[in-house]
């Protein structure tokens, strides 16, 4: 595990090349598979430990009464560390862990689970659901995660702009509507390549859910050799917090307008 943390994960190690040749026949794909860590709509990148992934232990790790007792979905789950974070060591009530591909699912995610428990693995089977399908076939077919949970984990999961509709529709089934309710991301700033990142995403959650979600940067982590990487909080934003972004969008003659006609009422 990284530096900082003391909660020290077993994980899988595994290349490019082992993760497609174990789920998929190279030649059938025509890709070569020493080049690529993801082949978009079919296998996204699950078996391999990805940075944001661990910059998320490390933040659950300095701030675990976020987990504490909470309902936690960690979504593209991949090995699943954060998720698995919350539930071996910070007593999550439970942890369902999504994925795209089901063989991450079964061969990756669930092995590092046995790995780390610290508990008879019948005990552990109780808090923790495996969950296979993409973010918009599970919109369909899981109405009944409608506010379910309280926390909502993700990492590296907002590369591809072509997603985020699927990705913010399923956050907004699955996020309960209680105030302390968060998704907590880690991401880069940017995906070359790929077009997503930070940046976009921002752009996109303020073109296409103005006044339902806020997202807030709570930390960078910048080690100069590769592109920034941040900590997000994405909430629902309260009613108040809309009347106030508004009234700070407004000229000084239309906020004073508009809080007579609230004082009125
Ligand atoms: C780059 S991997 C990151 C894996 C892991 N979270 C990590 O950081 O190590 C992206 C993950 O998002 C999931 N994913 C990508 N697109 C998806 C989609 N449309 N629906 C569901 N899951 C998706 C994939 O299954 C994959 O595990």
């Amino acid at each position: 595990m990284p530096d900082g943390s003391q909660h020290q994960l077993h994980y899988l190690t595994i290349s490019n090349r082992e993760a497609l040749q174990s789920i998929y026949i190279e030649s059938l794909l025509q890709v070569n598979i020493n080049e690529t860590d993801l082949i978009s709509g079919v296998y996204e990148g699950g078996l391999k430990i990805w940075d944001c992934s661990i910059d998320l232990v490390n933040y659950i790790a300095e701030n675990p009464n976020i987990c504490h007792s909470k309902s936690v979905i960690e979504l593209g789950c991949g090995q699943g560390l954060p998720g698995l974070l919350c539930l071996t060591n910070f007593n999550a009530q439970y942890v369902v862990f999504q994925d795209y591909n089901k063989d991450v699912l079964d061969n990756a995610t669930k092995k590092v689970i046995e790995m780390n428990s610290q508990v008879d693995l019948s005990l552990l089977q109780q808090k923790y659901q495996l969950l296979a399908g993409s973010w918009e076939t599970l919109c369909k077919q899981r109405q009944d995660f409608q506010g379910k949970f309280d926390l909502i984990l993700m990492s590296e999961t907002l590369y591809n702009i072509n997603y985020y509709d699927q990705l913010v529709q399923f956050i907004d089934l699955c996020l309960s509507n209680e105030p302390n309710s968060m998704v907590l991301i880690g991401t880069k700033t940017f995906y070359f390549g790929l077009g997503g990142g930070y940046f976009e995403f921002q752009k996109y959650l303020d073109t296409n859910w103005k006044g339902k979600f806020r997202l807030e940067v709570v930390k960078k982590l910048n080690d100069m050799k590769s592109i920034e990487r941040l900590i997000l909080i994405m909430k629902r934003q309260t009613e108040i917090e809309m009347i106030s972004q508004d009234l700070a969008s407004n000229t000084l003659e239309e906020q004073i307008e508009k809080s007579d006609f609230m004082l009125s009422f």
